[in-house]
């Protein structure tokens, strides 16, 4: 638990996505070292979308694409893990560099542009995993696969991870795709999520159990855009939502060399954006409908502050990445009912 903050100068001294890599590979080999690195994980067991929840604390997408360390995230302390983004065929992503750290400010700026091993590495090592936290599964589409044929790639991933997620989240939120963001658009949202929700059904049939989808949004869309998806998300059968993915603002960080660069911005700067979103959707869907929050909480404050606008669960990932392991248990703690 006390180690973290003795070798984050060490990682933060070393190129980002390098330090990515080393720990990803380090917890691969030895999840064990997971439960060293964050302490007791804090019980507070929610029901949600008909999943056992052990606390409300979850990963988000993005930092586990290939569901390389699912058991040493879950002996970290999770509630949840969601790994991914995951496409049909895999993708190298973007030229390098494409992560920068703005340690000042307690963010990164991403263009990875989903790379990953492809869905059929993730559904192998998701299927070995040992856990005892929920694993929900992001996809997405190739870079190459046109954007008129994206609900291919979507149906083909939902096919192939359904039998071993607990949860699917559709990600038409990431800035670093071209057009994927369009997807957002009511015309082809709701074509999509009509295909989507159509293949649950049979997909549930096939397999004996109805797995939730969700769908990932962007923070940076107008309110009446915003409450428009959450009601079509909601009428076509959609589960939940989670908001947000990053930002294309540079608020908060225009002062900054690394505020030119491409990508998506996350961490603090992205806080106020996040929890705007997250009230707008708990005012348009109502009090039952699941949502997660997610976007710059980086404390247990942060959390029980998204709790209060209306998440029913949070996730973290640049939070993780600049206090550690220990932001788990904090958020986890201060969200206790
Ligand atoms: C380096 C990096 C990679 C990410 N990759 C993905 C991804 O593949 N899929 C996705 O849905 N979100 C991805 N995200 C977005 C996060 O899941 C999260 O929504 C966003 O960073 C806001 O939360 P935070 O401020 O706690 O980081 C990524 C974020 C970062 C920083």
């Amino acid at each position: 638990m006390f180690v973290y903050p003795l070798v984050r100068p060490l990682l933060f001294s070393l190129d980002a996505e390098q330090v990515h890599e080393l720990t990803i590979a380090w917890l691969s080999r030895y999840p064990a070292s997971g439960t060293l690195l964050a302490g007791a994980t804090v019980r507070d067991p929610v029901r949600l979308m008909g999943l056992e929840f052990r606390n409300r604390v979850g990963l988000a997408a993005g930092l586990d694409k290939n569901g390389e360390c699912i058991e040493a995230f879950d002996r970290m302390g999770f509630g949840f893990i969601e790994i991914g983004t995951v496409t049909p065929r895999p993708q190298p992503g973007n030229p390098r560099p494409r992560m920068f750290r703005l340690p000042r400010e307690r963010a990164i700026i991403n263009r990875l542009g989903f790379n990953n091993q492809g869905v059929d590495a993730l559904v192998a090592r998701a299927t070995r995993a040992r856990r005892r936290a929920v694993l929900g599964i992001n996809i997405g589409k190739n870079a190459d696969t046109p954007i008129e044929r994206a609900e291919d790639d979507y149906l083909f991933c939902l096919n192939k991870v359904y039998p071993v997620a607990d949860y699917i989240t559709i990600n038409i939120s990431s800035p670093n795709t071209a057009g994927l963001r369009d997807l957002q658009q009511a015309g082809h949202f709701d074509r999509l999520l009509r295909s989507l929700c159509e293949a649950r059904e049979q997909l549930s049939d096939r397999h004996g159990k109805r797995r939730p989808l969700l769908i990932k949004i962007a923070p940076d869309m107008e309110e009446a855009q915003l409450l428009e998806l959450a009601q079509t998300a909601r009428a076509r059968g959609i589960d939940g939502l989670i908001a947000t993915n990053t930002t294309t603002s540079r608020s908060g960080v225009e002062h900054r060399a690394e505020a030119g660069e491409a990508g998506g911005l996350s961490g603090a700067p992205l806080r106020a954006a996040a929890e705007r979103v997250l009230r707008g959707l708990r005012g348009a869907v109502g009090p039952d409908f699941p949502l997660i929050g997610v976007g710059g909480i980086l404390s247990g404050a942060d959390a029980l502050e998204r709790r209060n606008a209306g998440a029913d669960l949070v996730q973290i990932y640049t939070g993780f990445i600049y206090r550690g392991p220990s932001l788990i248990a904090e958020c986890a703690r201060a969200l206790r009912s």
